[in-house]
Order: structure tokens, then sequence, then C-alpha cells
């Protein structure tokens, strides 16, 4: 049976989930895959854990000091990375360094921080091509809800023509709690915080800068662009007022913060703003935390996904959908499950 060895670099909430996840999934990698897969090494900024031999989940509490780094985790001998650490687009954020190093080592990277994606998106995909190594990143991509899968697998061979996308959970939970509870911004915002799903500084969000990552990195992975953030207008949802929600309510529209990308003479234009849709719109009911997309084509017409998940968990579930992927392509001849039962 051949083994997979993984490292985890990021621990904190969504490192967690995956590392919990994936220990309780691999009897299914075992016979779905015919994989061992083992957790070898996991880190936060400044502690970690590594055991050739495979960490199991009674061990991940008790992180060592000093076990962190890019260098760490490559000693530990992973030879599939996934990194979850803090998003920063400015800068790349501490992601990159790891990324970087997993790339050039022509290991297969699983990418949930959108920081290092937007900020060297062009170099990571050279660096992955360079090395052979597989560059996943659902995470990044607006999670549990299906984006690039959706281009790259279901949508294969179309031209995609347009793009509209929900994919910031938190605005949306804003817009709609103002929307339907006729709560004010500030308010809107508070319920949100106490309900553990804006963060204390919401402005990556409610600026509009976390939907523009993420159509960024859409545009660039899903559909071979290659734009910055300077390509982009953006605008959040800061400055709605209570009156400009009564005019919409009035007016029989719902107003969503909306990533659209369109094809426009052999290139995507991109942008961040608010749209509003008359309910006949499904996406004027992509209610509270929900995320969607809507991808046009030349001939499959209109597809529309709506998706949600339980935070943490449904992020990790999804850098482990791009985990099954890569082994998928790894190993050459999976086991079907059909013949598994038969
Ligand atoms: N939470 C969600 O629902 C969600 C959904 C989709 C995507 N994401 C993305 O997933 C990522 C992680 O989110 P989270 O909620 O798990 O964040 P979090 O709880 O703040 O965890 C971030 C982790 O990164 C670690 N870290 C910081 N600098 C590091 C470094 N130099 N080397 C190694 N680790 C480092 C932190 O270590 P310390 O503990 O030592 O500080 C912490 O363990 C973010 O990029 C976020 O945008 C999150």
């Amino acid at each position: 049976m051949r083994i997979f060895r993984i490292a985890i670099a990021g621990f904190g909430g969504v490192g967690r989930a995956t590392a919990n996840l994936l220990l309780s999934r691999r009897g299914r990698y075992r016979q779905v895959y015919g994989a061992d897969v083992r957790l070898v090494a996991v880190c936060g900024s400044r502690s970690g854990l590594a055991d050739a031999g495979g960490l199991e989940a009674d061990r991940l509490s008790a992180l060592t000091t000093g076990l962190s780094g890019a260098d760490f985790v490559e000693a530990s001998g992973a030879d599939i990375l996934i990194e979850a650490g803090p998003s920063d687009f400015r800068t790349g954020g501490p992601g990159l360094a790891y990324i970087r190093s997993a790339l050039s080592a022509g290991h297969d990277t699983i990418v949930i921080s959108k920081g290092a994606l937007v900020h060297s998106g062009k170099q990571l995909r050279e660096l992955a091509q360079g090395s052979g190594a597989m560059l996943k990143l659902s995470g990044a991509a607006a999670a549990a809800l299906p984006t690039i899968d959706l281009i790259e697998h279901s949508l294969k061979g179309c031209e995609v023509l347009e793009i509209e996308g929900i994919l910031n959970a938190t605005t949306n939970y804003l817009l709609d709690a103002m929307t339907t509870k006729g709560l004010g911004f500030d308010a809107a915002l508070h319920e949100a915080q106490q309900g553990g799903f804006a963060e204390a500084d919401p402005s990556n969000d409610t600026e509009g800068w976390d939907t523009a990552s993420k159509l960024l990195i859409i545009a660039n992975f899903g559909l071979g662009a290659d734009l910055t953030m300077v390509d982009l207008s953006v605008e959040g949802i800061q400055s709605v007022t209570g009156e400009r929600i009564r005019t919409w309510r009035a007016e029989g529209v719902v107003p969503k913060l909306v990533g659209s990308l369109a094809r426009v003479e052999g290139t995507f234009r991109g942008g961040v703003g608010i749209r509003t849709y008359p309910l006949t719109d499904p996406f004027a009911n992509v209610r509270g935390k929900n995320k969607a997309i809507r991808i046009t084509t030349d001939v499959m017409g209109e597809t529309l996904a709506i998706g949600s998940g339980a935070e943490p968990l449904a992020t990790a579930a999804a850098a482990l959908k791009d985990l099954e992927h890569i082994l998928a392509a790894r190993i050459t001849a999976p086991i079907q499950i059909s013949e598994r039962s038969s």
C-alpha cells in the first residue's frame, strides 16, 4: 500500500479541523484509493509536532515550542503539504514560504489561505509546473461552495463567459440581517460577531477584499486569467445605510455583495460591488451565511451552485476533497467502490 505523508502548516481552527477529519477518514483512503495516509507534521507560528510514523489525534493538543517553519515541514519527510495559516493578500502571509518550499521540492500542495495565491499566484503556478507538483486550492476559493471544481470538471470544454458569486458568508449574513430584520449595519455586525462568524476587525470582509481575493483566485487558477487586485474595482458594504435598504425593499429587490467576472474581447474584467436581484432570482434567496456562484458558459447556459456548511469543518472538508483528487491522480488504478462491495 502506498504511503502518503501529510504535513499541516497553520494549526488554528481550520488546521485542527482538517487534521481530525483526515485522521477519521484514514479507513476510507485505504479502502477507496489503497493509500496509507499519515499525518506526519503539524505546526503553528511557534510550535509543532512531527512523527514519521504518523500522529494520532490524542497527541495534537501538546505542540512543542520551536518546531515551526518551512524547514521544519520539509525535514518531517512530508510529501503533501496542507497550508492553513492566516491570509494576507498584501504580503502573501506566512503561508507563502511554506507553499514555495513545498512546490519547489515537488510536493503536492493544498492551499487553504488566500493571501499567497493572490500575492504570488503566477509564481506559484510556475513553481508547480516546473516541479510537477499538484497545486490545489478549493479551501481558498470559497471552500464548501464548489467553484473551480465546477469549471474544471462539470463544465469542462465550455467557454466561461461570465461569473457572478456571493463569495463571502459574513457580508451575506450582514446584508440579509439588515434586509429581513431591519437591523442597522452596526447592530447586524454586533450580532454576527456574537455568533462567531464575523471577526473582531471585519474590514477584510465588509470592504470587499475577501470577495475580491476569491474572485482573483477563481479567475487566475480556474480561468487562466492573469489579474491582480489593481485590475478590480472593489466596493464593500460598510456604508450601506438603513435608508438604502428600505429603498431596495420598496423596489422589491434584494442587495448582495457580488464578485463578478465577464469575458470581454478574450480577456476577463472583474469587480466587487453590490448588485440587487428581484425575488424571482435565486441569488435573492441565498440567505444567511450561504454562498453562491452562477457561471454562464457558451454551450451549457447558466449553472448555479449554492453552498454552506458549518465552519471550520466545511473548509477542512473542501481541503480534503482536494486531497482525494491528489490521491486519485497519484495512484494509477484506484479501487472502485462497486468492485469492493461486490
Ligand atoms: N475559519 C474559516 O471558517 C475559514 C474558511 C475558509 C478559509 N479560511 C482560511 O483558513 C485559514 C486559517 O483560518 P483559521 O480560522 O484556522 O485561522 P486561525 O484560527 O487564526 O489559525 C491560524 C493558524 O496559523 C498559524 N500561523 C501563523 N503564522 C504562522 C507561521 N509563520 N507558521 C505556521 N503557522 C502560522 C497560527 O499559529 P499560532 O496559533 O501559533 O498563532 C494559527 O495556528 C485562513 O487563511 C482563513 O482565511 C478560514
